[in-house]
């Protein structure tokens, strides 16, 4: 632990320190108008743990069924989730049935989904949640159901009718680049032509990357968030490959995102079977630095209390939910260990530091805290808190002190540094 300076601080110190606030709080890129996700989005979406299992007869307990929907929603309220801020409950791909009604709206599959919808956003909303749905902006969902092309308005009424708190729109069989931008635009302004809070979650980006280049200042008026980056898997080959992809691509994506609108690096897949511990807190440690929309794909029912504690763990869902909402970014990579910082209000910053380096034990590293933050982050001292793996008071540290940690392979130190 490293003592506090007694030197009373500089006018120059006390002037930087004005700057940086000042610098920091200057407004993003115009935002969608619809007032939400003024914070990352919080919930579960069923996607990546649950897929298009349709057989209810066979897998009753993992079908994409209503009954798996409210058995989680009973979960979120009753095991603190809902408490620590996961709120929207999400239906991916597969809930609706093959066709289309007689007056041409989506509908669910009633063997699968009894109530319709607007039962299950009923009972979602009696538990205090809010109910999220999937559509595709094209001629059919990437499962083979129902597009949305050529029906945005009546899906969007159909979609609030019914009481639906947010709509993934998907990306897949859109005939056209030009579709495809009109289709996220139109899907947007029906949407908020219904008077309902809708909070608009897009794949515009991925979709357009193979044609050109996205128009990220556009999107953002657009989409609460948007997906840049393939569908996250049980794996850490992908996980490391989201960072890779992020951090390759920070210089075009981080600024634009901001209060109302943010990178969506895909769902948290802690509590599943593919990664390690020290993957797991990799993931929600760069999820927090990232601003990333905190969407799990698990099962409630099955989860370790260690996978448990690790997603409910306040103090790393505070950098993730921010208010001054700037993402973080890869400050440097050196010798297989990644540096990441996080802008925070109250001039504090969130560092992440990433061993991936997947031979070997734990790794030491050593960083000066003049380095991080711009210079800014610890000027002329600043307290230290470890978050993950565990957490722990490291201290005060001055601006010319080094910090040593850690970092064991595939794993993550998170830190906190708060201005004195
Ligand atoms: C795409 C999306 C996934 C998921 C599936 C559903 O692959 O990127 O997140 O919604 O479709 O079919």
């Amino acid at each position: 632990m490293k003592l506090k300076s007694l030197v009373p601080q500089s006018g120059f110190l006390l002037a930087l320190r004005f700057l940086a606030l000042v610098l920091w709080s200057f407004p993003g890129a115009r935002t969608l108008d619809n007032g939400l996700a003024m914070t990352p989005t919080m919930g579960w979406l069923h996607w990546e743990r649950f897929m298009c299992n349709t057989d209810c007869q066979g897998e009753p307990d993992s079908c994409v069924s209503e009954k798996l929907f409210m058995q989680m929603a009973e979960l979120m309220e009753s095991d603190g989730w809902k408490d620590v801020g996961y709120e929207y409950l999400c239906i991916d791909d597969c809930w609706m049935a093959p066709k289309r009604d007689s007056k041409g709206r989506l509908q669910a599959d009633p063997k699968r989904f009894p109530s319709g919808i607007r039962g299950l956003a009923d009972y979602v909303h009696s538990k205090g949640l809010k109910l999220g749905i999937y559509a595709d902006v094209g001629n059919k969902t990437c499962a083979g159901f129902p597009g949305s092309f050529g029906h945005y308005d009546i899906d969007a009424k159909t979609f609030a009718d019914w009481g639906v708190d947010l709509l993934k729109f998907d990306g897949c069989y859109c005939d056209s680049v030009e579709h495809l931008e009109k289709g996220y635009k139109h899907m947007s302004l029906a949407l908020n032509r219904t008077g309902r809070s809708i909070v608009y979650s897009c794949e515009w980006p991925l979709y357009m990357w193979p044609f050109r280049k996205p128009n990220y200042t556009e999107i953002r008026q657009y989409c609460n968030h948007w997906r840049n980056f393939e569908d996250v898997y049980d794996s850490w080959q992908s996980v490391k490959s989201i960072l890779a992809w992020t951090s390759s691509n920070q210089k075009r994506i981080v600024d634009v995102a901001g209060p109302g609108g943010w990178n969506d690096p895909d769902m948290l897949v802690i509590g599943n079977f593919g990664l390690s511990w020290d993957q797991q807190v990799t993931q929600m440690a760069l999820w927090a630095i990232m601003a990333a929309p905190l969407l799990m794909s698990n099962d409630l029912r099955h989860i370790s209390p260690q996978a448990k504690a690790l997603l409910q763990n306040k103090d790393v869902i505070a950098i993730n939910q921010d208010p001054l909402g700037k993402q973080g970014y890869r400050l440097r990579k050196e010798d297989n260990i990644e540096v990441w910082e996080r802008p925070l209000s109250d001039l504090a910053w969130a560092v992440a530091m990433v061993n991936l380096q997947e031979i070997g034990g734990p790794r030491f590293h050593t960083i000066s805290i003049a380095s991080l933050g711009q210079g800014l982050a610890c000027i002329p001292d600043c307290v230290i808190t470890q978050l993950l793996p565990e957490k722990r008071e490291l201290g005060f540290y001055q601006w010319t002190s080094d910090l040593k940690t850690k970092i064991n392979p595939t794993g993550t130190v998170l830190l906190q540094l708060a201005a004195t």
